[in-house]
């Protein structure tokens, strides 16, 4: 198929950038989003030009690098995948497809679609973890009971993998699912409880001195996420927050 690309170039975070279009012809149907953009970096470096930079690493779905907002929609048109996972055959032949990085506040623009995410470690380090003594034998496997629930939900919980398309989806630039996914994924476990009071009012408080905007329930990020973190997490996260305040 051939596409008309327009892609947002931005030479450094100081330049103010602009759409550029771009030309891509003889693209399969079963090459992956990513795959077709090596091929138009490809034949951008042929003709002496700059690449265009784009964040990728793992390319399975795994790593959350690869953060392209395409027609308007964060990782694309698909539902529960990354763009590294989104194929073309979701693309029509001689369609336009428009290309821009996450647009956030917290989100700051390096080059052209890669965005500084530091954000999110920096919210992680204020409490997305816990202290366990790894010394000595390893415990018994039923020394802690967990409910089958409970162990699921923190493990739904735990698939969140930093992306931000979240931020990226909301109108309010808000951090909250990312947040609340890292929070319950601790607060459903024992493990998480010894921390948890702390846990919660450090990591808002850093979301907030990030400069992220607030949840105004719309479920744009639910919708978006490629792991399909659920909005209930949200909620149990304010029921945290409540509590840790009080
Ligand atoms: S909650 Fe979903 S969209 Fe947000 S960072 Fe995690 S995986 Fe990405
Ligand atoms: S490149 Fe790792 S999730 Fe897409």
């Amino acid at each position: 198929m051939n596409l008309t690309l327009k892609i947002w170039r931005q030479k450094g975070p100081q330049d103010k950038g602009k759409m550029v279009e771009y030309k891509v012809t003889d693209i399969s149907e079963h090459m992956s989003f990513l795959e077709m953009m090596d091929v138009l970096n490809e034949s951008l470096v042929a003709k002496g030009d700059d690449p265009i930079a784009f964040d990728h690493d793992c390319r399975e779905g795994i790593c959350g690098m690869c953060s392209l907002h395409i027609d308007g929609e964060a990782h694309g048109p698909d539902r529960g995948i990354t763009t590294c996972q989104l194929h073309m055959r979701m693309f029509k032949d001689g369609e336009t497809v428009t290309i821009e990085p996450w647009r956030a506040k917290a989100f700051p623009v390096i080059k052209d679609l890669v965005v500084d995410r530091t954000a999110f470690e920096r919210i992680q380090q204020a409490g997305g973890y816990i202290s366990v003594n790894t010394s000595g034998n390893t415990q018994d496997a039923n020394a802690l009971p967990i409910s089958k629930l409970n162990a699921d939900l923190s493990m739904d919980a735990a698939a969140c993998i930093g992306c931000g398309a979240c931020v990226a989806s909301c109108k309010n630039s808000s951090a909250m699912l990312f947040v609340a996914a890292k929070v319950s994924q601790f607060a459903l476990l024992p493990q998480g409880k010894v921390e948890a009071t702390q846990r919660v009012l450090n990591m808002v408080k850093q979301m907030d001195e990030e400069g992220f905007g607030n949840c105004t329930n719309t479920g744009a990020c639910e919708v978006e996420c490629p792991k399909s973190i659920s909005l209930t997490n949200i909620a149990r996260m304010n029921r945290e927050y409540l509590k840790a305040s009080l």
